[in-house]
């Protein structure tokens, strides 16, 4: 291979840094080039990592790399423990209660969630992790470990932060506003590609429509629309939910969102396989792909704030009282709340989207019904 590899859209580029066999090359860096001129500044890359080393995803923990909710509090998982028990409740408690985690990482949000579980809820749960990389040494037995979700499930789907990290090609405006496909290399240099026709084009028209702005980039959700469609797909009755950071139609962001974690720390989208390359999800898009899967009802967008708030995780402060009857339990109930407020911080956590697919059940996450006219709000 040379130094520089081949120039592909960063659909491939992403697909085999992130989950290829092997991965890049030469030291290299410079001005980004364009078939028309330049483009923009390309990053660094720092050298070889061996053929055959694996994509990114295939070697590394996510959590050496990066933070996500299921990391930062085990109240995580206990709130998803409490969404199955109300997905248990809603499907009326069958004999086996499926629970599909889909981009499982190390498998660390099962292992919490049947932890968390009351026993005779836990018997019943046939747990199974979906992730692309190996199943890692230390997985309890019982938890299934599956490079697609088991079709035909009832009971829970549910994905933190997997479609930011499902492959998408981008699109730039050329000086005539043109979209062209971004073409890119291993070293992160780019060029404008191709004219964007046909399905990316009718995508791009539908759900992230163009300014006409030169330079104005766009992503194109088509995989994650049909990633989250096959994964709904899959489930006979129950709940498919997506935790991300995301956009919608009305503010996409005009520069795109593709970016890079290494170490954890944010770095440029290099597709060398040495970082994470991922972009905030068109939840919008994905939700109206899930809801055309047989049986499935209304798909709802709320944040993760509050989404936990429905299932009891808010980060309201003790009582001080407490703190005078029971200092111990009080200080507890303090470490809690302060995990709590991480995880439903509006600029943090608690900004990211769940989107809530039931399928031939009601969705145990239904707003609560409006007050009627003349009583009071729930304080
Ligand atoms: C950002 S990590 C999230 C890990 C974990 N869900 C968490 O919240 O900590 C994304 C994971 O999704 C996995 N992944 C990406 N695409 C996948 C696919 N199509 N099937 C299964 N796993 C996938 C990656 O290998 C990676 O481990």
């Amino acid at each position: 291979m040379t130094g520089d590899g081949p120039w592909s859209g960063w659909r491939e580029a992403a697909e085999r840094a992130l989950y290829g066999d092997a991965a890049i090359t030469g030291a290299t860096g410079g001005a980004a080039e364009t078939a028309d001129g330049p483009l923009n500044e390309g990053p660094l890359s720092e050298g070889a990592l061996s053929e055959g080393a694996g994509g990114f995803f295939l070697r590394e923990a996510p959590a050496s790399h990066f933070r996500t909710a299921v990391h930062a509090s085990p109240l995580f998982a206990g709130a998803v423990a409490t969404l199955l028990l109300r997905v248990d409740e809603a499907l009326g408690h069958p004999p086996v209660l499926d629970l599909v985690d889909v981009g499982a990482g190390r498998g660390e949000l099962l292992t919490g969630v049947l932890a968390a579980l009351p026993p005779s809820v836990a018997e019943r749960v046939r747990p199974c992790a979906v992730e692309r990389a190996a199943r890692p040494a230390g997985v309890p037995g019982r938890i299934a470990w599956s490079g697609r979700p088991p079709a035909g499930t009832t009971g829970l789907l549910f994905a933190n932060e997997w479609l930011d990290n499902v492959p998408l090609d981008v699109v730039e405006s050329d000086d005539a506003g043109r979209r062209r496909h971004v073409l890119v290399r291993a070293d992160g240099r780019e060029r404008h590609g191709g004219p964007v026709t046909g399905e990316d084009a009718a995508w791009l028209r539908r759900w992230w429509p163009a300014s006409g702005a030169p330079g104005e980039r766009a992503e194109i959700g088509r995989t994650r629309d049909a990633a989250w469609a096959d994964a709904v797909g899959t489930l006979r009755r129950g709940l498919a939910v997506a935790v991300d950071y995301s956009h919608t139609r009305d503010a996409r962001p005009p520069l795109g969102s593709l970016t890079g974690y290494r170490d954890g720390r944010q770095v440029a989208p290099v597709p060398d396989g040495r970082c994470d390359l991922t972009a905030h999800v068109a939840l919008d898009a994905c939700a109206a792909a899930g809801a055309a899967a047989p049986g499935a009802g209304a798909p709802q967008l709320l944040t993760q704030r509050a989404a936990l708030r429905l299932l009891g995780t808010d980060g309201r402060r003790p009582p001080l009282e407490l703190a005078r009857t029971d200092p111990a339990a009080y200080l507890r109930a303090l470490a809690r709340a302060g995990e709590a407020a991480e995880l439903t911080a509006p600029d943090g956590f608690g900004g990211f989207t769940w989107l809530v697919q039931p399928v031939a059940v009601p969705s145990p996450l239904a707003a609560v019904p409006a007050q009627p006219p003349g009583r009071p709000a729930p304080s």
